[in-house]
């Protein structure tokens, strides 16, 4: 979700203005990926160090992300999509933490597209703890294998991801998926978050049919 905002900058508005514009766009894209025939979903909204940003921007995104958690039921139930929160909970209030677990319980049974929103998450915290989580398991050595890993990361049973999509002419990975992304396809395009919506997701699907994926082999 980059460029939310230098979309409200340029138009010398406060940022939080484009926080708000980029919640649009993921109203709309909930509305249509399904449609488009994505089955996992998944949206960088805030990384682990997205904490050290001032204050009231912190302050104003949780608002907006308590705010969603509480009115996007009713769009996630129309379109039967499930809910899942990637990342860490500690961090977030007690309530945020509550509406995160009540919108998954409330999705558990969508059988649509799932949703994942990477909240608080950041790819090497996700792989110390599934580190962590293979010594707590009594692992030995040569039990730990990628299967060990992969199914303690928060991805669990997610599928690897396809196509990576970073909006705002970014050329980073900033610890996203680091793991899930080994064979992913990169699409890195100039337009700011806000302005991506179903016609800029097409162009990015069509863009990725055309690529040959070879996953190391010839
Ligand atoms: C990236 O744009 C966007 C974010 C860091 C926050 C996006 C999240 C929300 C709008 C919803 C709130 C949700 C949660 C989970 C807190 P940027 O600010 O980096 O834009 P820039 O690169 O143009 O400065």
């Amino acid at each position: 979700m980059d460029g939310n905002g230098r979309w409200a900058t340029q138009r010398g508005w406060p940022r939080v203005r484009g926080h708000k514009e980029g919640l649009k766009s993921v109203e709309e894209l909930l509305e249509t990926a399904p449609d488009l025939g994505i089955k996992h979903f998944t949206l960088f909204a805030f990384s682990t160090e997205n904490w050290k940003r001032p204050k009231a921007e912190v302050s104003a995104l949780m608002t907006l992300f308590r705010f969603y958690l509480r009115n996007f039921l009713s769009q996630l139930k129309a379109k039967r999509v499930r809910f899942h929160h990637l990342g860490s909970l500690d961090g977030f209030s007690a309530s945020i933490r509550k509406d995160i677990k009540a919108l998954e319980a409330a999705t558990a049974d969508h059988e649509g597209m799932v949703f994942h929103l990477a909240a608080n998450y950041g790819s090497r915290l996700e792989l110390v703890q599934a580190t962590r989580r293979c010594l707590a398991d009594g692992l030995k050595m040569d039990e730990i294998n990628e299967e060990a890993i992969s199914t303690r990361l928060w991805t669990a049973g997610v599928p690897d991801v396809d196509l990576l999509i970073r909006t705002s002419g970014e050329m980073r990975i900033s610890n996203f998926l680091l793991w899930q992304s080994a064979y992913a396809e990169f699409y890195i395009t100039d337009c700011l978050w806000p302005d991506f919506r179903t016609p800029q997701l097409k162009q990015a699907l069509d863009e990725y049919s055309r690529r040959e994926r070879r996953f190391g082999g010839l």
